[in-house]
């Protein structure tokens, strides 16, 4: 069976401020979806909330994989469902190196009642994993060695990022992507890996500006944001629509909408 990852009317606020008003969206193991929509309109809190991020509280609504209420569980919880987020901003931990951080994660998923210290994959069986990873997605094994996002440039984050999907080959995988300090090579990593490795095992959420991303990996659904809400939902052919036209024709489309993400945006401004 295909799992099922379901966001109901999900509302999210950070502090008092509700930013998500009422977003329900479904994804299937297998399919693409792209979420596109202006700056401010609320994609990242999406990805954040689904990931479980303390500071986006959901105030309404419900996040489901296979009927099982994930709501309010913790990130790691949910990463052992199945559940995989790269983010716009990834985190750096400092003394923590690649390979290690890879190690407990992969351990955590493939066997989630692992308590920590306990159980970690065994250590020849995982290099031998991740060499086999990294050379089919053309990576410096070197790679491995170094400290997790610690002075890593905008494009080797996002070899991370693919390698950790190549990693955890997880259910659902929801992609952030920066636009902005991407150069074309690292867009065509992320494009080429993502198209690599998703397939009839992933459903993959793209939120991205970029046309490329899409280009590879085309979306059999795309979904616009605006003022906290999905106000449009089509095929790939409303991305390049999109890309090609700007949201001036949405925002006309959606008056209301519209309004409130100015009012987001000149909250950020
Ligand atoms: N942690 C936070 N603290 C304060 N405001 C926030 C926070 N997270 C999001 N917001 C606000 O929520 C709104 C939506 O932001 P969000 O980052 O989700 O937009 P986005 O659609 O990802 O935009 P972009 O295309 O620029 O990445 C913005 O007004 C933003 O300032
Ligand atoms: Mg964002």
């Amino acid at each position: 069976m295909n799992s099922l990852l379901k966001i109901t009317d999900l509302h999210v606020s950070v502090g008092e401020t509700p930013i998500l008003r009422g977003v329900t969206m479904e994804i299937r193991q297998g399919e693409i979806h792209a979420l596109m929509g202006p700056n401010g309109s609320g994609k990242s809190t999406l990805a954040y909330a689904l990931a479980g991020h303390p500071n986006y509280t959901v105030t309404n609504g419900s996040i489901e994989i296979d009927g099982v209420n994930v709501t309010e569980m913790e990130a790691d919880e949910r990463a052992r469902l199945g559940l995989f987020l790269a983010f716009q901003y990834p985190v750096v931990i400092p003394g923590v190196k690649v390979a290690d951080f890879l190690r407990h994660a992969v351990s955590n998923v493939r066997n989630p009642e692992r308590k920590e210290g306990e159980g970690l994959i065994g250590m020849r069986e995982f290099r031998k994993e991740i060499r086999d990873r990294m050379t089919e997605l053309g990576m410096d094994h070197e790679f491995a060695r170094r400290y997790l996002n610690e002075g890593f440039s905008g494009g080797e984050k996002k070899r991370m990022e693919i390698l950790q999907l190549a990693m955890l080959q997880p259910r659902f995988a929801i992609l952030d992507e920066t636009d902005s300090g991407l150069d074309s090579d690292a867009v065509r990593v992320v494009s080429e890996g993502l198209a690599k490795l998703s397939g009839p095992q992933m459903g993959v959420l793209i939120i991205t500006h970029h046309e490329r991303l899409l280009e590879f990996n085309p979306p059999q659904f795309t979904h616009v944001m605006l003022g906290g809400r999905i106000v449009e939902t089509g095929d790939s052919s409303l991305a390049h629509e999109l890309h090609a036209n700007g949201y001036a024709d949405v925002r006309a489309r959606h008056p209301q909408a519209a309004a409130e993400n100015i009012q987001a945006e000149a909250a950020t401004a």
